[in-house]
């Protein structure tokens, strides 16, 4: 496995497989790597086979993170990472410094954005207010200097594939993006480098997001339910897990992002809680 931290260097490979009909796949993330992401190595390599390069970068992206968010503790481990990443059959680790991604945003002198205006401005956008703006811009950034023809996203971070996969649309990159489902613990509770923040308390307490999604599914598999009314059923259901604070529950078109007042099979839910200071996400199509 070879390790890339310049951005030269990875502009230098992605020419050489250019030029040599190498068939590229992309798996973004900020590392602290989990199953989740390691599975959607395992699908980026199904895309482009043995003979493909399966890129994967690790990056903590400053931009995504809201002043009042969690970038300065946001867990890193570079050395098992690493590790992960070769057993997993990752060709190429792609680790960049915030000095070559953001040139002169420490002297106030970067200033281009992607900004997606549709599919960003609910949920997380509305909870995280340019969240997606940095997301959108470090995605098109890497889609750029790796220029992969497949690029990788999990399930687990819905309206971020919206986003993306709209963003890849409208920009003409012609890359296709793959959407691969969302990995959980054995109790249902969606893996992330968050749960790690939990104490043993919230961690009892966190599959309550995916038992929420599964007591939803259960009540619109055979009729359809006002939203309104799944709303407030699942306040009152939240509150066997008194640690856990709603800060949304939506339901909405999974191609559109629109808001469904009438809830049935096929409608996309999302919900975001609060364990004291970390906040968990889930979904599903109902
Ligand atoms: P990160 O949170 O590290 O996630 C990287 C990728 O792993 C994302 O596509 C995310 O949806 C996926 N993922 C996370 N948990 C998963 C799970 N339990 N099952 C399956 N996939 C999972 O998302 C980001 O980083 C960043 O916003 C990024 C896209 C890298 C841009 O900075």
């Amino acid at each position: 496995m070879q390790i890339v931290s310049s951005v030269a260097a990875i502009q230098r490979r992605a020419r050489q497989w250019r030029r040599a009909g190498t068939r590229v796949a992309l798996v973004p993330t900020m590392g602290f790597l989990h199953d989740g992401h390691l599975s959607l190595v395992e699908r980026a390599r199904r895309a482009v086979g043995q003979a493909g390069v399966v890129v994967l970068s690790i990056y903590v992206n400053p931009t995504q993170f809201g002043p009042a968010e969690d970038l300065a503790r946001y867990p890193r481990d570079l050395p098992r990472d690493t590790r992960l990443c070769r057993t997993a059959g990752v060709d190429l680790l792609f680790t960049p410094a915030d000095a070559e991604i953001y040139p002169g945003r420490k002297e106030d002198r970067y200033s281009t954005y992607v900004v997606e205006e549709a599919l960003s401005t609910g949920m997380e956008g509305a909870a995280r207010p340019t969240h997606f703006r940095g997301v959108a811009t470090v995605v098109a950034k890497l889609f750029n200097l790796v220029q992969p023809e497949v690029a990788v996203f999990g399930q687990k971070d819905f309206q971020q594939a919206a986003v993306i996969q709209r963003m890849t649309t409208d920009l003409n990159f012609p890359i296709k993006i793959v959407v691969a489902p969302t990995r959980r613990e054995r109790d249902g509770l969606a893996l992330s480098s968050r749960n790690q923040y939990l104490d043993p308390d919230q961690r009892a307490q966190a599959p309550i997001l995916f038992h929420a999604l599964e007591a939803t599914k259960l009540a619109v598999s055979r009729k359809t339910v006002s939203a309104a009314r799944l709303q407030s059923d699942l306040r009152a259901f939240l509150t066997v897990a008194p640690l856990a604070k709603l800060d949304y529950v939506e339901f909405f078109d999974p191609d559109t992002l629109q808001p469904a007042k009438q809830v049935k099979r096929g409608t996309q839910m999302a919900l975001a809680v609060f364990f004291g200071q970390t906040r968990l996400i889930d979904n599903a199509r109902l």
